[in-house]
């Protein structure tokens, strides 16, 4: 299982030793939220802030954008040090372009899927996909209940990622907590995502290696 820390809930007043914290723990990649206030109604961090946590990190950075319009800001991204790079379906109607160009530039390239939007509408993207982001919450807030109708998604895409015989990863973003992320592993995710569950917990270095050894 790959661990996926969102920074979202970090303290900021003291990001580079919540960067450094993750450094130390058995986490795979750092989640970075990037909002706009129109795509998802919440602001998050920009590019400064990306630099930032790039200059601290000693892992992966999975940048997932919730933005619209997001073919404009690539190489933008890239450049700030995104390694992996994470656009909506519901804010790209030529997701064929912005994913190709996406892996052009050297990144891998993620597609995410709101909770209304059904596993079929990206079948047809899966293999210029490395990764899918399946939202378990509305996107725009750290700290929402996980909606439990994703563990039908993910088995659903899984079965269809096996079939096709692809190696797109399944991402889970939202919710995550000790009571669904051993029923999200059985239904075949890959990346679990867990901003609040790790930042407030009394030991998130702990916290991360439970998730990592599946002991939830
Ligand atoms: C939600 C973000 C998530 C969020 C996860 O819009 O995409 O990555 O930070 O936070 P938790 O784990 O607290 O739901
Ligand atoms: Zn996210």
């Amino acid at each position: 299982m790959i661990i996926a820390p969102s920074i979202l809930s970090a303290d900021f007043g003291k990001l580079s030793d919540e960067v450094n914290m993750l450094n130390t723990s058995v986490c795979d990649w750092i989640h970075c939220d990037i909002m706009d206030g129109v795509f998802v109604p919440n602001l998050s961090f920009g590019i400064p802030v990306l630099q930032s946590i790039k200059r601290c990190a000693t892992k992966p950075l999975d940048v997932h954008l919730m933005i619209v319009q997001p073919e404009r800001y690539i190489q933008t991204f890239k450049d700030a040090g995104a390694d992996i790079l994470t656009v909506h379906i519901e804010a790209s109607p030529h997701l064929h372009r912005t994913l190709s160009h996406i892996k052009n530039v050297g990144l891998k390239a993620g597609v995410a899927i709101n909770p209304h939007t059904t596993t079929e509408q990206i079948y047809d993207i899966l293999y210029l996909a490395d990764l899918v982001c399946v939202m378990s919450v509305n996107p725009g807030f750290g700290g929402q209940e996980f909606i439990t109708h994703t563990f039908k998604k993910v088995e659903k895409l899984k079965n269809k990622i096996l079939q096709e015989s692809f190696n797109t990863l399944v991402e889970v973003d939202g919710g995550v907590n000790q009571d669904n992320a051993a029923l999200l592993k059985k239904a075949g995710a890959d990346v679990l995502v867990a901003g609040s569950f790790v930042f407030t917990s009394p030991n998130p270095i702990q916290t991360i290696a439970s998730l990592k050894q599946n002991l939830y």
